[in-house]
């Protein structure tokens, strides 16, 4: 049994779905279900068994303790966060209150689990944090893409608040020998991501006619990934990994910000054209986001060589696969801006609170 958290959300979704067509082991699926999480990733496996979802706040240690004694999950992978710089920027209180707080009582949960179990499954227990690139700070254009050397510099509450949560996992093995691996990842994009992100957000805005955001002068470089290789990576580092390492994971795929806007209304063109004109035309320049990191770009020899990982897909099938897969799941993205995904939030709420109790 493996313990995810936030696997309602964009990767998290994602390595669930991945996960259970892989494997036999199930998986608990424990998520806060904040704006960010949708039961509509997770209706494929809605009735299978080996999906177990249950509402909660990581930062819950009571009930968090109580579902690692009821379940022994032998692994845990830390997605839930709250994940949106420019929301850090606007409102950074829940970005400490989730993403350090929230993963400080976990690790406490955890911790506390940890030291519970036979010696030989202390060996294998595994706690894996999922982080990003943007803790190193930002690149200049000529600067050498980031290792897992590279000094911390976070300049975003979420970044700050991020690079947080990996000092407390990092101390947690250096202190307590707690089998933490930490990945950092650059921008993922793909399927059941939130349409207030990039991609997804151009994609929805362009074929409902509205104006393509790009902040200041759109030459801001980002290294996308394919989010199913990011969770390939994931599983291959839980496997393979070394327990106090952190593993860098990247695409290699670093492009601006407007060739990426570009990239997209290309594809519209062809895929779904408008009556008259581009989808280009509809790009619109609007002020820039406070404090942007200007470049982000990671190396990622280190997974390639010690864990035998690579990414599947380059830039141009990851977007192509992307935008089909936004024009055939419409209903998904209209669930979204309508706020019906949220109908989720208080039936499972209250299904699962009657559990919950009852196993307490
Ligand atoms: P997301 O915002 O799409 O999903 C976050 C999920 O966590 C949601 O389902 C939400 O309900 C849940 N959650 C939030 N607060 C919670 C809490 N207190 N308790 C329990 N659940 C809670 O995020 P994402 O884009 O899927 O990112 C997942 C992880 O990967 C995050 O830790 C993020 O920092 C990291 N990451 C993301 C990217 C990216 O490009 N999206 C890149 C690198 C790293
Ligand atoms: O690098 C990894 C990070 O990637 C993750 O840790 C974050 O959780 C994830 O959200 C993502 O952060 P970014 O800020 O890079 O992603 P976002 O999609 O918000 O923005 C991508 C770039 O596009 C960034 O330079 C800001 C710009 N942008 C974004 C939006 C939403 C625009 O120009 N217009 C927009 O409307």
């Amino acid at each position: 049994m493996i313990f995810v958290t936030g696997g309602a959300g964009f990767i998290g979704s994602n390595f669930i779905l991945d996960w259970l067509a892989k494997n036999d082991e199930a998986v608990v699926n424990f998520d806060k279900l904040t704006y960010a999480g949708s039961m509509n990733n997770l209706v494929s496996v809605s009735q299978d068994p080996r999906h177990i979802f249950v509402q909660g706040d990581i930062g819950d240690k009571v009930r968090v303790a109580a579902l690692f004694a009821q379940y022994k999950p032998r692994a845990i992978i830390h997605f839930a966060a709250e994940s949106h710089v420019d929301r850090s920027i606007h409102g950074p209180a829940a970005f400490i209150e989730t993403n350090v707080n929230g993963t400080f009582g976990l690790l406490e949960a955890v911790r506390a689990h940890w030291a519970s179990l036979p010696d030989a499954d202390k060996v294998t227990f595994r706690f894996l944090h999922v982080s990003t690139d943007e803790v190193y700070g930002t690149l200049g254009t000529h600067d050498a893409p980031f290792t897992e050397t590279s000094q911390y510099a976070p300049n975003s509450p979420y970044s700050a608040s991020k690079a947080a949560s990996d000092h407390l996992v990092r101390s947690y093995h250096h202190t307590y020998g707690l089998p933490t691996l930490t990945t950092n990842c650059s921008n993922n994009y793909g399927p059941y991501h939130f349409p207030e992100k990039l991609i997804p957000l151009i994609i929805a805005n362009a074929l409902s006619g509205k104006p393509l955001p790009v902040y200041g002068d759109g030459q801001q470089v980002r290294d996308w990934l394919y989010v199913s290789d990011h969770c390939a990576a994931i599983r291959r580092v839980l496997e393979a990994g070394v327990p106090g390492e952190v593993y860098n994971i990247g695409g290699w795929n670093e492009k601006t910000n407007l060739d990426v806007v570009h990239v997209l209304c290309d594809i519209l063109d062809r895929l779904s054209p408008k009556s008259a004109g581009s989808y280009r035309d509809q790009i619109t320049f609007v002020a820039d986001r406070l404090g942007h990191d200007r470049r982000y770009a990671i190396d990622a020899r280190k997974i390639e060589r010690d864990l035998g990982w690579k990414p599947m897909e380059t830039f141009e099938t990851g977007i192509r696969k992307t935008v089909q897969w936004y024009l055939e799941n419409q209903a998904w993205v209209a669930d979204i801006q309508s706020g019906e995904y949220l109908k989720w939030v208080d039936q499972n709420y209250s299904q699962r609170q009657g559990a919950i109790k009852a196993m307490q």
